[in-house]
């Protein structure tokens, strides 16, 4: 297993350019299957999940060119619609797949999900809003057998704003007769990008961004050339390891927009943030002021992907920090590691009490989750001393080159496989 080997204290200075986002390219891709012209899709991270991603949708027939940052799909050939159990446990995102294998070929036979193991993850909300489309459902040893040859075009409405269901019910909608529309959904902005991609492909989209979004079916999609969106996650990893370590660093090709709930909590932190259209500059030359109390929220609220990341800023941060997890049940298994780095940290239920110390002391760590690898890391280059994160298959998930990126501005880390 690979591992990063970190000599913290080192101050981050320069420039860095943001890719494109995972969570934005991975529906993407499931969205590409929904016709047989070619899809390009531009600023893909190079990643695991990608690339499972890409395995997924070969073996079900669509042939896959990756040129760089450029995918290309072909999915004229689309001739299989079961997702195994191996593939579907690499990776969560098979599970909207589920939406594109059922506009496109009627019926989908997938194994329940993988992903990161932050809980439980059940996709109830998925289902429902399937069956309430008049999809028919049998879970059977392990897989979910949906048949979509007598869906109705309708209204649904999701108990929570799941992200997953409600890109599976745009996707699934988009290229299905009848208008419908659903209520109670995800508001992120991959969300609005997944409407931008699938209306450049001819799709009737409006209302993504809202709680409220209509779709009216066409019955054929066309093919596309799409720039994906950059990744707000590794934006804020990012100006949350400056902000960390100190320094003076400019994150270009990204969308400050979609980040405000965290640059709000930056800023009250102490860091300083200037803001232009696609750029975001922050400098932190004190130490932070504790961060006060955060709860993590479907958007705009606090995103969940960058609880960890704010826990390791919080353990050094002068004051206490309350952290609460509102999305998943078991994402806190960074905070035991962030301990063995002298972290004080107190945990009750989904609510982290953390006591900012001067500064953490480097460890042997590991990375049991996505997030959460990037939170060791991210302790590992503010601490004094060396730290060994173990186990970064889980970071690279999501990362692209989260080493070189520290490395580029100035930092001491190398992998080491
Ligand atoms: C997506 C993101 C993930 C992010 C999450 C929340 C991708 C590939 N992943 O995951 O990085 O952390 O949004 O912002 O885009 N739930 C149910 N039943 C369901 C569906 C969800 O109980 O049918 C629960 C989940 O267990 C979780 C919560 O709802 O506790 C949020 O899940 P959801 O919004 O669906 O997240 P994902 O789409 O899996």
């Amino acid at each position: 297993m690979s591992k990063y080997v970190i000599n913290g204290g080192r101050k981050l200075n320069g420039q860095i350019d943001i890719n494109g986002a995972k969570n934005s390219v991975l529906p993407l891709l499931a969205a590409a299957l929904l016709t047989d012209e070619p899809v390009r899709i531009g600023n893909c991270p190079i990643l695991t999940d990608v690339d499972n991603m890409i395995r997924i949708i070969t073996s079900l027939g669509a042939s896959v060119n990756r040129d760089g940052s450029y995918i290309e799909i072909k999915s004229a050939g689309l001739c299989a619609y079961e997702i195994p159990k191996r593939q579907a446990k690499e990776l969560r995102s098979s599970v909207f797949l589920m939406g594109s294998i059922l506009g496109r070929m009627k019926k989908a036979k997938v194994a329940y999900p993988g992903g990161c193991d932050i809980g439980l993850r059940p996709i109830d909300i998925h289902l429902k809003a399937l069956s309430e489309l008049n999809v028919k459902i049998v879970e059977k040893y392990g897989y979910i057998n949906c048949d979509a040859n007598m869906m109705k075009a309708s209204n649904v409405f999701l108990d929570y704003p799941s992200v997953g269901a409600t890109e599976n019910i745009m996707l699934l909608s988009a290229i299905s007769e009848g208008i419908t529309i659903i209520s109670n959904v995800a508001r992120e902005p991959e969300i609005v990008e997944l409407q931008n991609f699938l209306n450049s492909m001819g799709a009737k989209i409006e209302g993504a961004g809202s709680s409220c979004i209509k779709i009216e079916g066409v019955r054929k999609l066309k093919g596309t050339d799409y720039y994906a969106m950059p990744d707000r996650i590794v934006t804020g990893t990012i100006m949350m390891a400056v902000a960390l370590c100190g320094g003076d660093v400019v994150l270009n090709y990204t969308n400050h927009t979609h980040i405000d709930a965290v640059i709000s909590k930056l800023r009250k932190s102490g860091c300083n943030i200037i803001v232009e259209s696609d750029k975001i500059c922050i400098q932190s030359f004190t130490r932070l002021n504790s961060l006060g109390y955060v709860e993590t929220g479907p958007y705009p609220g606090y995103p969940t992907d960058l609880q960890a990341p704010l826990a390791a800023l919080a353990s050094t941060a002068d004051g206490t920090t309350i952290l609460v997890e509102n999305i998943f049940e078991n994402r806190f298994k960074h905070l035991p590691e962030l301990c063995k780095m002298g972290a004080n940290i107190r945990v009750k239920d989904r609510i982290a009490f953390i006591s900012g110390v001067k500064q953490l002391t480097g460890a042997e760590v590991i990375a049991m989750d996505l997030r959460g690898g990037a939170s060791l890391v991210l302790a590992g280059l503010s601490a004094s001393q060396l730290t060994v994160v173990h186990d970064i298959q889980h970071i690279e998930r999501g990362y692209e080159n989260l080493d070189k990126i520290f490395v580029a501005l100035g930092a001491d880390i190398i992998k080491i496989c």
